[in-house]
């Protein structure tokens, strides 16, 4: 089974977990882009999405899914979406694709979180996966030092790249991630940083994985 098949089958996997008649959060990248295309057929048993990205939520419109603005709905019932790492705690490294802070938002709101991916992102410890940061872009310089002073790893700027949200991302390489929850509680505490891409104190409540055997669910 290719990786793509994989992607393919946690995301109809997926729409077990969609609530009739709710607004369910939906996230961004290639996996949530196969969770759409799947929503799409099942579109009339919800009431809409909340998007975590303007490239999701152009992929929703196209399938004739309604999009609603987070301020003026009242919850989310399920965020459906992927990531680059999973430990097996349901900890997880995201913003591969950039779309990390609205990611992070939508999943604060929803009452359940869904993570899709296929088994490759699933580690024992996470960190190989260069950690990403939303920073705005006045403060690069200093988040930069910061972190090296007292995260440690690498952080480079992803080239040509600027967030829906105006922002820069740095990606933090060489990171050996042992505590989760300390470490994106220690990333938010410096100043200029909007996001990071550990979801740890907020993770998953449950992981798809597809493997080749089929899907193994994996829950907290
Ligand atoms: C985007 C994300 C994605 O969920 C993550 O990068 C995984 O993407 P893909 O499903 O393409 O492997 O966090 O910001």
């Amino acid at each position: 089974m290719t990786q793509d098949e994989m992607k393919f089958t946690v995301a109809q996997t997926a729409l077990k977990y969609v609530i009739k008649n709710t607004i369910i959060g939906v996230g961004t990248g290639s996996t949530a882009n196969f969770f759409i295309d799947a929503l799409s057929t099942i579109k009339n048993n919800i009431k809409g999405a909340v998007a975590s990205s303007k490239e999701t939520a152009q992929r929703l419109e196209n399938h004739g899914i309604k999009v609603f603005d987070l301020n003026k709905i009242e919850a989310i019932s399920t965020y459906i979406d992927g990531a680059d790492e999973s430990d097996n705690d349901l900890n997880l490294i995201k913003g591969g694709g950039g779309a990390l802070t609205r990611e992070k938002i939508v999943a604060a709101v929803a009452h359940q979180f869904i993570c899709i991916a296929d088994e490759s992102k699933l580690v024992s410890i996470m960190g190989s996966f260069p950690l990403p940061i939303e920073v705005i872009p006045m403060a690069v310089n200093y988040v930069k030092n910061q972190i090296i002073q007292k995260i440690g790893g690498i952080p480079e700027v992803r080239k040509d790249f600027i967030t829906d949200n105006g922002n820069f991302i740095l990606d933090i390489k060489d990171l050996k991630i042992t505590n989760p929850k300390a470490m994106e509680t220690k990333l938010n505490s410096i100043i200029g940083v909007v996001t990071n891409g550990l979801f740890a104190n907020r993770g998953a409540n449950v992981l798809l994985l597809g493997t080749p055997n089929g899907v193994k669910v994996i829950t907290t």
